[in-house]
């Protein structure tokens, strides 16, 4: 079975069964400022999960786009990735576990509908219970029906609790395991099972979490007002156990790539596994296999940030961004690779994906230009750093200053016979990277501070605002910036003139007016064409996906007072607010005033 068609018929097996199949939102939140990239298939559905009614139902399936770097320095292994997707189906108070654990089952055996994996290979872990919640029984006792007894194993909160964080919905999870051993494994205990878990015998290939709870400051405090139900399948595993490849970079995902990579570096990528090779002491076979690896993962990963709209630079995503692609570019020096290597690499990428994803094809410029821009600048770099190397410049002043990477210093200094100090680079970063740390929490400034129920509010207090500058001060003020906490919302926005008292009186009852008549706050997900032509507002200067969501405040009638392009999360009625007062209204730049406004 192809990774395409497997899938396809993971969206097919949950759409014949009411849900409706959701496009990936986009890598790069659009107003999640806690994260730089979409790291679970849940991230996009968390305001519904914590209650919020989603246009399309409440039963949802989709493949969602995801980007974890807190492993980038794993990559290489044969497991690690830094871009995958996650294939999840949500029950929004819709089914529960009875249904979720009954289809998880049905869509991993079934050999018409599903994957016609083995029964005797498949395990599962259930909550064993703690003060925040019961062991979870159902789960044992709707598992039984499925699977014998000693295949079912109850684990602590560490294994079989999931939340998205230390705020939001949270609740047990059943993990669902496979053996991918050439003779199964057969049965374990729980000791047993445990040690096999740890030894990466058995792999979790499926979590399904029951959301019933919800976490604040990362304690449990309460239930949701519905049980939920979010699972999270990883792509690329499951396509390396259904075609029973050691690793995800033998799966079709990734064999196209690596083949080119062999032919432009003329070396082998070898069929044995990295323990084999280790065995016969052929460190090297490991080496440049790793290499090979790296530079499939990361271009893959730079092509989808680039086709959501990202493209390098020094701060946020893009700095991520940056940093993979002179790793590759680095990587690809070190292995000699033919020139054009780039731009053949992102052609089998697209044409892999350019079905599930097309917006990858329709970018392809875009992403050819920027990897190929960053490229040359890199070298740019590279020379000048070069020229202060032979000047004797200090390796972290190099790494620092000149973007030199300390590979290449390290790797230089060998050929010239020449010492490096280290461990004076080592405490240079660390120290370095203290202070950037204390910077970058400043940069999550922007946007939301975080989901609590007060800061979700002020949200949608914002958009009433941006609505009634316009209405009252003029129709063409853009909003420039903002930033919202429990506390108080903050708004920049372009305008030529200090508010008068008059104005933001009149603002003020304009928006206290909205609320008092309870209007409904909507989210709707469209293509960016379509959301432009209805003229929703946009952040001025910021760059947008193909699919986008605009969130819309309508009067009785159906007409918009508000649209504005945004990720949520927002109240439901505006009747929820309270009462709005504007709390001071200044300068911050030529042109651009800003508003501090509360929530009484
Ligand atoms: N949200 C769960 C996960 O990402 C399903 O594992």
């Amino acid at each position: 079975m192809t990774s395409n068609e497997i899938r396809q018929k993971f969206l097919k097996f949950f759409e014949n069964r009411g849900h409706k199949v959701l496009p990936s939102a986009s890598l790069i939140p659009e107003n999640d400022p806690s994260v730089l990239f979409n790291t679970a298939g849940m991230q996009p559905i968390v305001p519904y999960l914590l209650g919020q009614t989603h246009p399309m139902g409440t039963r949802l399936v989709d493949a969602q786009k995801c980007i974890r770097t807190n492993d980038i320095d794993e990559v290489g292994d044969n497991r690690h990735l830094t871009f995958f997707e996650m294939l999840g189906n949500w029950s929004l108070g819709d089914y529960f576990k009875e249904d979720a654990i009954k289809w998880s089952f049905q869509f991993l055996t079934d050999k018409e509908e599903g994957l016609g994996l083995d029964i005797n290979r498949i395990y599962v872990t259930v909550f064993e219970g703690n003060n925040d919640a019961p062991r979870d029984t159902d789960a044992f006792t709707i598992w039984k029906k499925y699977l014998p007894e000693g295949r079912i194993y109850f684990l602590p909160a560490k294994n079989n609790w999931w939340s998205a964080g230390d705020n939001g919905p949270c609740g047990a999870d059943t993990e669902i395991f496979y053996d991918p051993s050439e003779e199964p494994i057969g049965d374990m205990t729980h000791d047993q099972f445990v040690k096999a878990d740890d030894e990466g015998k058995v792999i979790e290939i499926w979590n399904n979490v029951f959301m019933e709870y919800e976490k604040a400051d990362g304690k449990v405090v309460g239930k949701l007002a519905k049980h939920n139900v979010d699972t999270g399948m990883g792509f690329e595993r499951i396509t390396m156990v259904v075609q029973k490849m050691k690793t995800v970079f033998d799966t079709d995902l990734f064999d196209q790539t690596i083949s080119m990579i062999e032919e432009l570096s003329d070396l082998k990528y070898g069929d044995k596994t990295d323990e084999e090779y280790m065995k016969n002491g052929d460190q090297c076979w490991v080496d440049n296999r790793k290499l090979m690896r790296i530079i499939a993962d990361h271009i893959r990963t730079s092509v989808f940030i680039i086709a959501d709209g990202g493209f390098p630079s020094n701060t946020g995503s893009g700095y991520i961004l940056r940093r993979i692609l002179r790793r590759v570019i680095r990587i690809a020096r070190k292995l000699s690779l033919k020139d054009g290597y780039l731009s053949k690499i992102i052609d089998i990428i697209i044409s892999k994906y350019k079905d599930a994803y097309p917006e990858l094809e329709k970018n392809k410029k875009v992403i050819l230009d920027e990897i190929l821009k960053e490229e040359i600048k890199f070298h740019q770099t590279l020379e000048n750093g070069l020229k202060e190397f032979e000047k004797g410049t200090d390796p972290f002043d190099l790494y620092q200053s000149y973007g030199f990477p300390i590979e290449l210093t390290i790797e230089l200094a060998k050929e010239k016979g020449r010492n490096i100090d280290i461990d004076d680079f080592n405490n240079k970063l660390k120290e370095h990277q203290k202070l950037s740390q204390t910077s970058s929490a400043g940069m999550f400034k922007g946007g939301l501070a975080n989901h609590s129920d007060k800061t979700i509010k002020l949200h949608t207090a914002h958009h009433l605002l941006l609505a009634g500058l316009q209405a009252i001060v003029s129709p063409d003020i853009k909003q420039k910036g903002s930033n919202i906490t429990e506390e108080r919302l903050r708004m920049d926005f372009l305008c030529d003139h200090k508010l008068t008292d008059e104005e933001k009186q009149s603002i003020e009852d304009w928006v206290n007016t909205r609320i008092q008549e309870s209007l409904n706050v909507i989210r709707r997900e469209m293509p960016l064409s379509e959301a432009e032509k209805l003229g929703a507002q946009m952040e001025f200067g910021a760059k947008y996906p193909e699919l986008v969501s605009v969130y819309f405040v309508e009067d009785k009638s159906g007409n918009a007072i508000s649209k504005e392009f945004c990720g949520g999360p927002h109240v439901t009625n505006t009747s929820e607010l309270g009462h709005f007062k504007i709390l001071k209204e200044e300068a911050v730049a030529a042109g651009i005033r800003r508003i501090k406004a509360v929530l009484e």
